[in-house]
């Protein structure tokens, strides 16, 4: 069985398929005007979606590189001399098929290509289906930073064929649940009570909504950003050890101990993190030996969300927040409930 959920983003809204099986779906979101496909993809992927579009398209595949530095405006060039070599106009489509890197790179070719071409997310990972896929932030990397050249595109459509996770290593698992069980903290929702299919498509209406309502990031989108500050701090300060979805679930934890030293929140929804993220998740929230806690302040002051003072997404009464101005005093008791020296 498959559900569809609907971001609604006026002309621009899109479904996004999610079950097992919802490849098969492909067709149905490839407009009728559409010629060629130009599929964007990495080698190693075991997916071939190109069964699963319509049979008078013609089919390109274009191959991007495994890793965080494949994620370049080099391979931007690369794949837009191959779109112009595939013959590709501005009535055609990309199908991006992959994790949250190839949805990055073929949503940023799409949206360079002829100013903007229709794009189509097939996500193959965890992350990828309930974030990355969905809400239109595309980009690339620079040596300055991460994702500091994109633009936002929205798809003009999204699969997650859930049957794909079948064979997601242990690690994009991980990260997976960090994104997840950021989700819980985000709503009143029990979603324990759901199976992962249930799950995963709630997770994708969580942030259909969100980006419904602010779609260029101007407000509310930011809690989806809830236990990044932290989070980024510690994959840059471990030297990218720890994966993302890792470091953001420790950070989620670092998070409520700031909330409930703010008064914010009581212990018992501080516990209420660990349950999720620890027991439910089995996600780790020990920060790695070597870590420096003044070097994570330093860095926090530098996330993208701090424009006056330290800034945190925080559990509150009113729920998920951006806080700024916080003290930096507050965070020493976080940094002691963390261990962090
Ligand atoms: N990954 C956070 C967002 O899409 O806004």
């Amino acid at each position: 069985m498959t559900r569809k959920v609907r971001v609604a983003l006026g002309e621009r809204s899109y479904d996004v398929i999610v079950g097992r099986g919802a490849v098969s779906e492909l067709a149905t979101l490839i407009p009728t005007d559409v010629r060629r496909v130009a599929i964007v993809t990495q080698a190693h992927l075991p997916f071939d979606v190109a069964p699963h579009l319509p049979a008078a398209v013609a089919v390109s595949r274009h191959v991007v590189g495994d890793g965080e530095a494949h994620k370049t405006l080099a391979t931007i060039e690369r794949l837009t001399e191959e779109f112009a070599a595939a013959g590709l106009t501005r009535n055609d489509l990309v199908v991006g098929v992959g994790g949250g890197m190839v949805t990055d790179i073929a949503g940023f070719a799409a949206a360079s290509w002829h100013r903007g071409i229709r794009v189509v997310h097939v996500s193959t990972t965890l992350v990828g289906m309930i974030d990355a896929a969905i809400g239109g932030k595309t980009g690339v990397n620079l040596a300055a930073g991460k994702n500091l050249v994109g633009a936002f595109w929205q798809p003009t459509g999204v699969v997650c064929d859930t049957a794909m996770l079948d064979t997601l290593p242990a690690r994009e698992q991980r990260c997976g649940s960090g994104e997840m069980a950021k989700y819980h903290f985000l709503t009143g929702d029990d979603l324990l009570s759901l199976d992962l299919d249930a799950r995963i498509a709630r997770c994708v209406q969580i942030k259909a909504d969100i980006v419904g309502q602010d779609e260029r990031e101007s407000g509310r989108r930011a809690v989806l950003n809830y236990g990044h500050t932290f989070g980024h701090a510690l994959e840059v300060e471990s030297n990218f050890a720890l994966a993302h979805g890792e470091s953001v679930a420790i950070g989620m934890m670092f998070a409520a101990h700031v909330a409930h030293a703010l008064g914010r929140i009581d212990a018992g929804r501080v516990d209420e993190h660990r349950q999720v993220i620890v027991e439910h998740y089995g996600l780790s929230v020990a920060v790695p030996p070597g870590v420096q806690r003044t070097r994570l302040v330093a860095l926090m002051k530098h996330d993208k969300k701090a424009v006056a003072g330290l800034t945190f997404v925080l559990d509150g009464p009113n729920g998920i927040e951006t806080v700024s101005g916080v003290d930096e005093a507050v965070l020493h008791t976080a940094f002691d409930a963390l261990s962090v020296p």
